[in-house]
């Protein structure tokens, strides 16, 4: 055997792993009982997150508790997210890089915002933005790619008490529209365009299609010229903006950050779940700046002289946490790549992580399957001896792929953390700590101190070592979600649970669902399995199979549609859409063709289905319910098992040879 596969073959047999002694002693977190010292001291523990900020009025009380789930943090305490994310570092890391904003064409003037020079533009947009009428509590909404602009959007909006409500780009726009309308939100900040794989794209005419069906009047749009000599041909309306021009006008103007309630909301961030309606999903000041400070310090292991990289996009919440908010809040200095890792070759990633010297990478499971896909000649033709810690999330990470990343990106010398956390927890929740605990590739870990997850069955108890159930959080955490917007009662009936009867802590009876399946081993480490509702995780990103749905029956010719995930490998799950068509209706190409569009333009690209199988009928048990669990594993080419109990079971044998013949 080579040197190389007597490796490969140790690393393949190897199912544990301990943080390497030259990450441990520089580590952030070393201390081996914060377990046990977070419970003892728990809910004060939390404490050590809030002190990670600057508060303007110190709080009263750590967690109020007396109405629950609606539990309160950090209560009567004052602060703002855009002063201690930039103000407070001015001192001693003014002229130090904020962001380092690489943008996709390679021969682009990257731009680097010195926390001096970041602070001063949020400054003069927040001005622009209090001119355009924006008031505390408006909620301002942003439909922006991956450039600096939506981060000083974001701290502009947090510095004058606006909460933001920030659209992935990639949704349609519809996708927009409903989320504006959802917030009554009459502010929109946007981009003329981006570039995607070499190309310009026009996002502004989405956005204006997206505003046309806005119900109610938007009141101001601002447009980042992001294409310059690329952009394409929109007149302007009279309330539409220039934001370099309303920038400009605004010139060195200060505004002084507003005090805001620890409770009063920071932002908005729409999410999928089982229903066609997105859920706003409400994080607050205090709480969640806290939680995403907290964990970047600890998990993420972020000192200031950093450069740390996190490769998602500023539209989902792990930008919003682990770009934004977290990296900021600690003063260093954060990565932003606009586009995507395979152009213009498969090594861009590690391309950027050796021009930076980047620290940290923090990646989806997703693109390490890719990266595997496309090979280790990638990052092995770069130094990536800057790296010093590597994370993952937004989906299972399976150990081949873990083992990779650990091999070829971190060189055997940097932990793995497999961090499990939700729009809704606000920040990572399980997870080990990179200074502290072993690593299990393919398990996340334990429950991050302070945080009491645990895995129940369908009667709420817990399991036994080695089994499966539901994964639980059984007590409030200061990033938690606070509720739905306007929707308090949806947010109780989804997340929560009462047990009259429970030995736990005097926390109370109430029990948090992050409606995920999960395992737990002998040593209490929690490998999540997965939804169990009808939620979809298609390349890390988070799609409701009835929103998919919705979309595709309004589609003429189709009478129903049943959409599941099957396995992909690359994107983890890939979409599935079996649809029955109307009388006189073929099930055609020409109707395959209007399904995606229609998918398309109701949510986005990214919930394109993979396939979409015509059968005359869909699996249902006898009581009309359509079986999904069957669909799912016909999509899988799975064993089906019994299918006796169906009123219709001859339609299996029809569909599977559909998807077969696809
Ligand atoms: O199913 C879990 C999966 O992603 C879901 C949350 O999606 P979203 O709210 O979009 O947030 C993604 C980024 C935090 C969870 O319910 N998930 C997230 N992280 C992991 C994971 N599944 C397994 N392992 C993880 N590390």
């Amino acid at each position: 055997m080579s040197d190389e596969s007597q490796l490969e073959a140790r690393l393949e047999a190897q199912d544990e792993f301990e943080p390497p002694a030259s990450f441990v002693e520089q580590a952030n977190v070393t201390d081996e009982a914060i377990r046990e010292r977070f419970e003892e001291e728990w809910p004060e523990c939390w404490e050590a997150a809030a002190e990670l900020l600057e508060w303007r009025e110190g709080y009263d009380q750590v967690l109020d508790d007396s109405n629950p789930p609606f539990y309160e943090w950090f209560t009567g305490g004052e602060l703002n997210a855009s002063e201690n994310c930039l103000d407070r570092h001015l001192a001693d890391r003014g002229d130090e890089p904020a962001i380092e904003w690489v943008g996709e064409p390679p021969s682009e003037d990257n731009r680097t915002y010195t926390y001096a020079e970041l602070h001063r533009e949020v400054n003069e947009f927040a001005a622009a933005l209090r001119d355009l009428g924006v008031e505390e509590d408006d909620v301002v909404t942003m439909y922006m790619p991956m450039i600096p602009e939506l981060p000083v959007a974001m701290l502009a909006c947090a510095r004058i008490g606006a909460p933001h409500s920030v659209v992935f780009a990639g949704f349609s726009a519809d996708a927009l529209a409903t989320r504006m309308e959802s917030a009554d939100s009459e502010y929109l900040v946007t981009a003329n365009g981006y570039y995607r794989r070499g190309d310009p794209l026009d996002h502004f005419e989405k956005t204006r299609d997206g505003l046309d069906s806005v119900g109610h009047e938007v009141s101001d749009v601002v447009v980042v010229d992001r294409l310059g000599d690329d952009g394409f041909d929109h007149d302007r309306r009279e309330n539409e903006h220039d934001y370099d021009a309303l920038v400009a006008d605004h010139e060195g103007a200060e505004v002084e950050p507003v005090a805001r309630d620890a409770e009063d909301m920071l932002f908005l961030m729409y999410t999928s779940g089982t229903t066609g309606q997105p859920k706003g999903v409400k994080h607050t000041t205090g709480g969640y700046l806290s939680w995403v400070t907290w964990t970047s310090h600890a998990v993420l292991d972020v000192k200031p002289e950093d450069t740390y990289f996190c490769s998602a996009d500023i539209g989902w919440i792990t930008g919003h946490s682990y770009i934004v908010y977290g990296p900021l809040a600690l003063g260093t200095t954060t990565m932003m790549y606009e586009g995507t890792p395979d152009y213009p070759d498969n090594d861009r990633l590690w391309e950027i992580v050796e021009d930076y010297d980047a620290t940290q990478l923090y990646t989806a499971p997703t693109a390490i399957r890719a990266f595997m896909k496309w090979g280790e000649q990638y990052p092995e033709a770069h130094d990536l001896s800057s790296l010093r810690l590597l994370g993952t999330v937004g989906e299972p990470i399976n150990p081949r792929a873990w083992k990779w990343y650990y091999k070829h990106v971190g060189n055997e010398e940097c932990p793995v953390v497999d961090t499990w956390w939700q729009t809704e927890t606000g920040g990572m929740m399980v997870t080990t700590l990179p200074g502290v605990d072993t690593m299990k590739p393919g398990s996340a870990g334990p429950p991050l101190p302070g945080v009491d997850a645990r895995v129940v069955d369908a009667a709420g108890e817990e399991v036994n070592a080695g089994d499966a159930g539901y994964l639980t959080v059984q007590n409030p955490w200061p990033g938690m979600l606070r509720t739905l917007y306007q929707n308090d009662e949806r947010f109780v009936q989804e997340y929560w649970a009462e047990y009259s009867d429970t030995d736990s802590d005097d926390s109370g009876d109430w029990v948090y669902f992050p409606e995920d399946g999960a395992k737990l081993d002998e040593d209490g480490y929690i490998t999540v399995l997965g939804r169990v509702d009808d939620v979809l995780n298609v390349s890390g990103h988070r799609l409701g199979t009835m929103e998919i749905e919705s979309a595709i029956v309004d589609v003429e010719g189709v009478a129903e549609a049943a959409v599941v995930g099957g396995d992909h490998e690359v994107k983890g799950e890939a979409v599935y859409a079996y649809v029955i068509t109307e009388d006189g209706y073929d099930g055609g190409d020409d109707l395959r063709d209007r399904i995606v569009a229609s998918v398309e333009d109701a949510i986005g690209p990214i919930a394109r289905p993979e396939s979409v199988v015509f059968t005359p009928e869909l699996p249902k048990t006898r009581s009309g319910k359509i079986m999904r669990r069957l669909l799912e594993d016909i999509a899988n080419g799975d064993d089906l098992g019994d299918t006796s109990t169906l009123r219709n079971p001859g339609v299996v044998d029809d569909i599977q040879a559909k998807v077969g013949g696809d």
